[in-house]
């Protein structure tokens, strides 16, 4: 893997440190709520998986899966709703958990989409907030770092699909783009 990471961003130890953060906040904020945590797949799998456990209420957790960016690294502004919630969400605190914005197109429409659901409340815990391109006026309730308008992958990010499983976040190697 060494061959294709430009510099290392955050490393496991430093991800865990602010998961553990986060998770502490969101405990106390959510204390006698019914909090029904929706990852959206596929980008946040590693992140919500870890932070779950890091939030010590009896939870429910369920998956969606919507596509913005195909394979290129430029968002389309197209979303499409590929995996929808299993769980009925009336009533309940939903805290939608992401790996990323960018522009927040992404996530503007599938808070018009939840909220027309009838939740108690929504709110948006992301691991990272690239908000140099924002296009929507979005309000995140947890964010773990920002950064830089720059592609990063692993720990659920992807390029192409690939690098999901690298345990740290880094900047890919522009040869990387170019094959
Ligand atoms: P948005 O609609 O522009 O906010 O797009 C958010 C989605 O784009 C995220 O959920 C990611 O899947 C993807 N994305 C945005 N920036 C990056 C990046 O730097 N690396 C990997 N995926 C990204
Ligand atoms: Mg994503």
């Amino acid at each position: 893997m060494d061959n294709c990471v430009k510099k290392v961003l955050f490393d496991e130890e430093t991800l865990q440190l602010k998961i553990k953060e986060l998770g502490a906040k969101i405990t106390k904020d959510y204390e006698g709520k019914d909090l029904l945590v929706v990852c959206i797949l596929k980008g946040a799998v590693m992140f919500v998986t870890d932070l779950v456990k890091r939030i010590d209420l009896p939870l429910q957790m369920d998956f969606m899966a919507v596509s913005s960016y195909g394979n290129a690294t430029e968002s389309s502004g197209i979303v499409r709703i590929l995996k929808d919630l299993n769980e009925e969400i009336c009533g309940k605190d939903i805290l939608i958990v992401e790996d990323i914005i960018d522009t927040g197109l992404t996530l503007s429409y599938l808070i018009d989409i939840l909220k027309s659901r009838n939740p108690n409340s929504v709110e948006i815990c992301a691991l990272l907030d690239k908000p140099d391109n924002r296009k929507s006026d979005l309000k995140i309730r947890y964010t773990g770092f920002q950064v830089a308008d720059e592609f990063v992958v692993g720990y659920g990010l992807d390029f192409a699909e690939k690098y999901r499983n690298v345990p740290y976040i880094f900047v890919l190697k522009e040869e990387v783009y170019m094959k």
